[in-house]
């Protein structure tokens, strides 16, 4: 089973001026355009937050209009910066999947015989980091107990390790710790990936491996002044082949 990673795109409105030098609509059209052309072609995208920069009806209508050319259902976890109704009524989950929690919510589905994970750690559109509360917990980890057959892969805006940049580890997933010691209860998870720090980075923490995917927009630094840094941009190619899982990133 293949499937993209497209994270951070930061869109913004139509007319409104490219944001610290790099041109967030532009950018995902050049990773739509880039995704459209690679084969075999990913049979899904998940897009892990912060879809638009602001959230707002037109900023989301834009977002749509960009990505509407992929041919791939498209799968949205919620960021820091987006609205869960206005995402969720922009662009619907799967009408399969029954989301736990509203709107939006957090919920599992099966594609290509790999369970995905889709939770939410922005509940309260809060600003100092994420949090996964108990409840979530609770259904994570009945849902990775019911299902043990297809391996397992997370998805969650906030990251989980530390990516060694003061400012950005300091609006962490704040109960990552929390999180891994249900993963670790399961030992059909693969991988946790997560967006939120615009860079690619790798961890292992406890059994469980966690990964971080690049931004289309712009990357983030350490200088927290001027984190902007142009460079980098990409999203993620994933191959899942029984327990083995495999990354391609790829630059645009
Ligand atoms: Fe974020």
């Amino acid at each position: 089973m293949r499937f993209a990673i497209l994270s951070d795109a930061h869109i913004i409105s139509p007319g409104a001026a490219p944001q610290n030098g790099a041109d967030a609509r532009a950018n995902l059209g050049a990773a739509v355009r880039t995704l459209a052309g690679i084969r075999p072609a990913p049979q899904l995208v998940v897009h892990l937050g912060d879809q638009v920069s602001m959230p707002s009806p037109t900023a989301y209508a834009e977002f749509t209009r960009i990505t509407r050319d992929l041919t791939m259902p498209q799968v949205h976890v919620p960021g820091n910066h987006d609205d869960r109704a206005m995402l969720a009524q922009a662009l619907p989950l799967p009408s399969d999947v029954e989301p736990q929690g509203a709107p939006g919510g957090y919920y599992a589905l099966v594609r290509g015989g790999v369970q995905l994970v889709i939770l939410n750690s922005s509940p309260g559109g809060e600003v100092s980091g994420g949090w996964i509360d108990a409840e979530q917990l609770d259904w994570l980890d009945r849902t990775l107990a019911a299902r043990t057959r297809e391996p397992t892969v997370v998805f969650v805006h906030h990251h989980c390790h530390p990516v060694g940049i003061e400012w950005l580890d300091a609006v962490a997933l704040n109960n990552a710790t929390e999180l891994m010691a249900v993963l670790q209860r399961h030992d059909r998870v693969l991988r946790v990936f997560s967006g939120h720090v615009h860079r690619r980075t790798s961890a292992t923490v406890g059994g469980a491996s966690t990964e971080t995917a690049p931004s289309t927009w712009i990357t983030l630094g350490p200088d927290r002044a001027d984190p902007y840094v142009n460079a980098h941009q990409g999203f993620l190619v994933v191959d899942v082949n029984a327990d083995r899982l495999s990354i391609t990133e790829v630059s645009i």
